[in-house]
């Protein structure tokens, strides 16, 4: 396994790969949710190309990066573990040098939701990862279920801008009680760690009632809430349902495909969570065909 941190190296190790790439991106305290990415990329191409950057772009809380978990020896482990031939740690500074001032503003599908909570969010995620897929040109692109709307923004800049690359969507990992990996879960103290399953329950409770036959969706989002409303220690900020090609907000009942997303604060943590209804689409390729495919 190769690292390597500078763009430019990058390139050049990049034009000598023969055959499909497969780039999996991520800002490192890996998981085994960025692992199932990266499995993945390994059985579908020749070889495989990993970033590890904490962007600092997209974030709009200055306490939330600072605290962001950094565990670089042991991603660099799990990477060479799983196979992977280049893993790319570029700097903030090779990545943004002076007087950078160019970005990607994808319209409409960043306004609501995670980018309606966090200003700015999704112009940092577009532009970095026009970036990384300039330098890695991937021919697929791995992507979680985890952060929905991000791949709905991808998916609209690989069209509009007219990226060579097929963006693929991996299924959420849950810890045994349902709970979404993520890097941020570090945070959660032991009261906040044992409410925070309930996003999952919510999701499942929700998903029952859509199985029952039920397609109001005043009545599936109450669903949802029932479950969330009794844990005092978690604050709900939206539990919404969306059409999963555009994120437009579903407020009739319909017999197409649904987003149902949720996010809550425990303490200063963000969780968000999110299911395809009927569950039964929750798989890659139900995902790979539903999210962002207009
Ligand atoms: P990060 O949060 O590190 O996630 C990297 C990738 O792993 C994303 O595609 C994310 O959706 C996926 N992922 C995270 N948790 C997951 C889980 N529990 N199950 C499955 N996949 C999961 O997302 C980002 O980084 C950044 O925005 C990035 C795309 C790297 C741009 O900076």
């Amino acid at each position: 396994m190769r690292v390597i941190e500078a763009p430019r190296e990058l390139q050049t190790v990049r034009r000598r790969l023969l055959g499909y790439v497969g780039a999996v991106y991520t800002m490192g305290a890996l998981h085994a949710g960025h692992l199932s990415l990266v499995k993945q990329a390994r059985e579908e191409n020749d070889a495989v190309i990993v970033s590890i950057f904490l962007n600092p772009t997209q974030f709009n809380n200055s306490d939330d990066l600072a605290r962001y978990p950094r565990t670089l020896e042991r991603d660099l482990e799990l990477l060479e573990a799983a196979d992977v031939d280049i893993v790319f740690t570029p700097t903030a500074e090779a990545m943004y040098p002076p007087h950078f001032q160019t970005t990607v503003q994808v319209e409409d599908v960043s306004d609501g939701l995670e980018g309606a909570a966090r200003p700015h969010h999704f112009r940092g995620v577009a532009t970095v990862v026009a970036k990384l897929f300039n330098l890695t040109q991937p021919v697929h692109a791995y992507f979680g279920q985890k952060d929905a709307q991000q791949v709905v923004v991808i998916r609209r800049m690989v069209r509009d801008l007219d990226f060579p690359v097929d963006v693929i969507v991996c299924p959420t990992v849950r810890e045994a009680d349902g709970l979404a990996l993520s890097s941020r879960n570090v945070h959660l103290s032991d009261a906040e760690r044992a409410a925070a399953p309930a996003l999952y329950r919510a999701l499942q409770r929700a998903a029952q009632v859509y199985e029952a036959g039920e397609r109001e969706p005043a009545v599936l989002r109450a669903a949802a809430r029932s479950v969330l409303v009794r844990e005092p220690l978690l604050s709900i900020d939206y539990i919404a349902l969306n059409d999963p090609a555009n994120l437009h907000g579903i407020h009739t009942a319909v017999e197409t495909p649904l987003l149902l997303s949720i996010a809550a604060l425990a303490g200063k943590t963000r969780l968000i969570d999110n299911c395809l209804l009927p569950w039964v689409l929750n798989t890659q390729e139900g995902l790979t065909s539903l999210l962002g495919c207009v």
